[in-house]
């Protein structure tokens, strides 16, 4: 009974609460100064209705996600750990100014991270510089000697 145990659906307003929710959200990330420049000739619209619907899926709403598997539809575009990271704090920022409750935050957020792998694409931990990637990505010119003067 939904009143009796109410989804994280119902209590971020059912289909009207999210949609505002997500509105929002996309409305920033597409204007965003760091990620916005990966959204350039996107369809808004139709992002914005698959990001609803996956949501109001994994909040317990009564809706199918009907929208490509996150890896397939992320492939073709460059997002870095940093972007990820920057998507995440919009959304915690958007939650936060919608007053969603904080243990649904947290639920939402770890329903993120769980799809880094997928986004990124290579399993890249997105909560750290990849210092990795970065050493092994090739350079114009690298200096021979330790700058700071250690062996
Ligand atoms: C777990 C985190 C994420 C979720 C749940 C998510 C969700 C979605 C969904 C549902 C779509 C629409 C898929 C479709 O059209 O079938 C989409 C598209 C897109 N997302 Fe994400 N996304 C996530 C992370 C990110 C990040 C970190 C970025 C970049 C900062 C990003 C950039 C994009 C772009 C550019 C598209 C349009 C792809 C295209 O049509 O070519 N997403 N996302």
């Amino acid at each position: 009974m939904e009143t009796l145990h109410p989804s994280d659906f119902d209590r971020v307003g059912g289909e009207q609460g999210l949609r505002r929710i997500i509105e929002d959200f996309t409305a920033r990330v597409f204007g965003d100064v760091m990620i916005g420049f990966l959204f350039e000739g996107k369809p808004h619209a139709r992002i914005t209705e698959m990001e609803y619907r996956f949501a109001a899926a994994h909040l317990g709403g009564p809706v199918g996600y009907t929208g490509r598997p996150l890896g397939e539809a992320h492939r073709s575009s460059p997002i870095l750990g940093g972007h990820f990271q920057r998507r995440r704090k919009i959304l915690l920022d958007t939650l936060g100014d919608h007053g969603v409750p904080e243990d649904v935050v947290a639920r939402w957020l770890a329903e993120v991270d769980r799809h880094r792998d997928a986004i990124l694409g290579r399993g890249v931990d997105a909560t750290h510089c990849d210092h990795a990637a970065q050493a092994a990505r090739p350079r114009a010119s690298r200096p021979s000697k330790n700058l700071l003067g250690g062996s």
